[in-house]
């Protein structure tokens, strides 16, 4: 017998370390539990089964494409259940903007798994949990390294080794991190597919970028730990250069990424899979957060958030 059920997840952001993180180097993310996302789910006597979306709405096999990754994931579950043929309606609640990097599509599986479980009255493990999230995260992205899922079912900032457990690391920071949508559609499937292919023409180029992402990303670790804000100021710049040389950034982030900087960040980058997307800047106090929001906005930017790093929800 199903109940009604929900499951929740949040918005993430990589501070650093994408897309070298494919490739076996250390990433840092920060989850964004302001930015929310809720799934409900709803039993219906008549056996169909409904996907509520703010992109569709309908029979959830009848969708578009793009649901293909949620709909194996369903269909994977429900067949462990042995509840193929129940009829529900599934809605998706979100508040994270699709394909800017802020982990929507992970989030969604996140949610959906949870909801899913309770759905079926089975417990459900934090590994398991990523396991199956992983499941929609492969078709929509190809080759994920997992960090996403991880992030999205953390409450604290976590260090990521792809294939190794998550761990939360000690964060002592103080300031603000300014997270920026450049209103462009992030493409971390083409982005993680254009690296693949420029690491098959340029190997020991992109070997010597990925092992210096690897080491920035250690050294924004001690940063975090040992509070030094203008460490991980050049730390952001100086990976920033070298996902240029990737060649995942665009034309808007490095404008933005430069309006920040000339409006007191201590660095700037693009964040998550890049060519579009989200970036992030850091900024010492509250009013040079609300500064860079302003001149950001000025420039035509029109969605930001401000996350302090010490705040009760992520330390
Ligand atoms: C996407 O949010 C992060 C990437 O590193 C891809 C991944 O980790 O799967 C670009």
């Amino acid at each position: 017998m199903v109940m009604a059920s929900s499951g929740n997840s949040h918005a993430k952001i990589i501070l650093i370390g994408e897309h070298s993180v494919v490739y076996h180097q250390p990433a840092i993310a920060l989850p964004l539990p302001a930015v929310k996302e809720v799934v409900t789910l709803t039993p219906r006597d008549d056996g169909q089964q409904r996907l509520v979306s703010r992109y569709y709405t309908g029979d959830r096999q009848s969708g578009p494409n793009q649901l293909n990754g949620i709909n194996c994931l369903i269909d994977s579950l429900l067949t462990r259940f042995s509840l193929q043929s129940q009829g529900f309606e599934l809605t998706v609640n979100s508040h994270l903007p699709a394909e800017r990097g802020m982990g929507s599509s992970a989030a969604t599986a996140v949610a959906i798994t949870r909801a899913l479980y309770e759905f079926a009255g089975v417990a459900l493990s934090h590994d398991q949990l990523l396991a199956d999230a992983a499941i929609s995260e492969q078709i929509i992205h190809g080759n994920p390294s997992g960090l996403d899922v991880a992030t999205a079912s953390a409450n604290r900032p976590v260090w990521f080794v792809k294939g190794e457990e998550p761990k939360p690391i000690p964060m002592h920071m103080h300031g603000f991190l300014v997270i920026a949508d450049s209103g462009i559609r992030g493409q971390t499937g083409e982005a993680v597919k254009a690296v693949a292919t420029f690491r098959a023409t340029h190997l020991s180029q992109a070997t010597r970028l990925f092992n210096e992402l690897g080491g920035l990303t250690s050294q924004a670790r001690q940063a975090f730990e040992a509070d030094q804000i203008a460490v991980l100021g050049s730390v952001f710049n100086r990976a920033q250069v070298l996902l240029e040389q990737l060649g995942v950034s665009h034309p808007k982030l490095d404008e933005m990424n430069e309006i920040a900087r000339q409006n007191g960040a201590i660095g700037a980058k693009l964040t998550g899979g890049g060519m579009g997307g989200c970036m992030i800047c850091l900024a010492d106090t509250e009013s040079t957060a609300t500064r860079i929001r302003r001149a950001l906005a000025t420039a035509g930017v029109t969605q930001t958030w401000v996350q302090p790093f010490l705040s009760e929800e992520t330390v």
